[in-house]
């Protein structure tokens, strides 16, 4: 398998590339620090919370405690609480106990992670703190911080666990069905007239098992995603789980590349406290990766021809925007050597897009650069929801009209009052369906197959009380020749 470009270098190189300016670099350093910090506070601050709770318990106690020295009959709340619940009981103490070994089996996996980048893990920062004789004051993570945390251990249980197969079974057979069917590596030469296999690119790639899935079947990936906490655990599953196995009977490794994979148990929903069955269910465990993420054979082929897989760092839209008509010109300019700098030979023969239109805060922006990524007869594959990631905030409200300027744009009062969102919820508009598949159709695709209702779920946890089913809708669609 080809090297994945470091997620980690190419944040930077992005960074560098788009900010000039000191702030910005600041503020990209702040991220990574901020993120490393949730990564390594993990197992404290989820123990934490738990003592939180357990103190709320003995509160409720103390207070029981004075209404049943009135001696009044009837139950209490001492009499009624779960020997679980109660302080000092070895059954509370199992509980304790074993949620507090869930949290570290996580921090294992989040260690793991930031040793293969480079980062110090919880321990080493431990040590560190220890052995300082200066007392530092910590910087927690907060809620929201720790709250990405929580999604990547459930992501990374959605593409790399045995439990998560049905889940990514309704997405990503299907696309790779498609792939099969539209775009056969036997047939390339009919899409394309460069060496090599066709290029998918594959953005919003979370943990990366569909980019990974895509090309162990002989295509060329090109994964992306912006989100840091993603990336580095993604980073670590494909390339990080490998390790050379110096047991082998023969004793000679030189020019071999024989190794094992290691494994890791995590319990994915000990963040989760409503809707919960049992405690057992809450920290039960999920193996990851399920697979060996190294053991994609080398398709046949010359070296020049095989496949590559490459993950880029970055938002979508500044990772591609060159492949519009007005960036080309520009980029012709800059320097040749940027990694990200596309030219039109490299186009790609098909984008899949699993859960990821709808995080659009532009959704034509999105449309039209997915549409000069593609060479003609490209393939865009579409399966998800219409959630609208940056749906919900930032309404305008009749009392912003009040002053009798229409403009939103203009109205100081409705950005004075949103002046704490993120730009992005200020122009996110929420397209219906049908509306999606006509601005796809106008931009210049064809609809080869459309799916609709298909219910799926996203990184749910089947023994909840509550599911979140969506009804998804699966579209292949087919850029038509420019003269078409
Ligand atoms: C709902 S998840 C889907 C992940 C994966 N495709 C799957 O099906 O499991 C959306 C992913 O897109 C990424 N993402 C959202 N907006 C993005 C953007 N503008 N640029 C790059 N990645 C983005 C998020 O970080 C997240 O990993």
């Amino acid at each position: 398998m080809d090297e994945i470009h470091l997620p980690l270098a190419a944040q930077k190189m992005e960074a560098h590339r788009h900010h000039n300016d000191d702030n910005d670099d600041d503020e990209e350093e702040e991220h990574f620090h901020q993120v490393c910090r949730s990564y390594q506070q993990y197992a404290t601050f989820h123990q934490t919370i738990q003592q939180g709770v357990n103190q709320r318990v003995e509160r409720l106690l103390a207070k029981s405690q004075g209404q049943e020295d009135g001696g009044k009959p009837g139950p209490t709340i001492s009499s009624i609480l779960p020997l679980s619940m109660m302080p000092h009981h070895v059954e509370s103490h199992r509980q304790n106990k074993a949620f507090c070994e869930a949290t570290v089996r996580n921090q294992f996996f989040l260690d793991s992670v930031l040793r293969y980048s480079g980062v110090m893990t919880s321990q080493e920062v431990l040590k560190e703190m220890q052995q300082s004789k200066r007392r530092r004051s910590i910087e927690w993570a907060t809620e929201d911080q720790m709250s990405k945390i929580d999604s990547v251990l459930k992501s990374v249980a959605r593409d790399w666990s045995a439990e998560g197969s049905h889940e990514r079974s309704v997405v990503y057979d299907r696309m790779l069905m498609a792939l099969e069917k539209y775009l056969p590596l036997c047939r390339r030469e009919k899409m394309t007239t460069d060496a090599g296999p066709p290029r998918i690119a594959v953005p919003g790639s979370g943990l990366g098992r569909l980019a990974w899935e895509i090309h162990s079947k002989g295509y060329s990936v090109q994964g992306s995603d912006f989100s840091l906490p993603m990336l580095l655990a993604s980073d670590f599953v494909l390339n990080g789980c490998a390790v050379p196995d110096f047991n082998t009977a023969s004793g000679d490794m030189e020019g071999t590349s024989v190794h094992r994979w290691r494994q890791f148990s995590i319990s994915p929903w000990i963040a989760e406290t409503k809707n919960v069955t049992t405690f057992e269910n809450r920290i039960r465990t999920v193996t990851v990766p399920d697979v060996d993420p190294s053991s994609i054979q080398n398709i046949a082929g010359s070296s020049e021809t095989a496949p590559e897989f490459t993950m880029l760092a970055g938002e979508f839209l500044s990772l591609y925007s060159s492949f519009l008509p007005q960036k080309q010109a520009h980029h012709e300019c800059m320097d040749k050597n940027h990694s990200h700098q596309h030219s039109s030979g490299e186009k790609f023969h098909g984008i899949a897009c699993s859960f990821f239109l709808d995080t659009a805060p532009s959704l034509p922006d999105y449309l039209i650069t997915i549409y000069h990524m593609l060479v003609d007869g490209g393939l865009l594959l579409h399966f998800g929801p219409l959630m609208y990631h940056w749906s919900g905030h930032g309404a305008l409200l009749p009392r912003d009209l009040d002053n009798g300027n229409e403009n939103c744009e203009m109205n100081s009062r409705y950005h004075g009052r949103n002046s704490f969102l993120d730009g992005r919820y200020l122009s996110s508009v929420d397209f219906t369906w049908l509306e999606v598949r006509e601005m796809i159709v106008n931009a210049g695709f064809e609809i080869l197959e459309e799916e609709i209702d298909i219910p799926a779920n996203y990184t749910a946890n089947r023994h909840s009380m509550m599911e979140v089913l969506y009804k998804c809708v699966f579209l292949v669609a087919k850029k038509k020749n420019a003269q078409q």
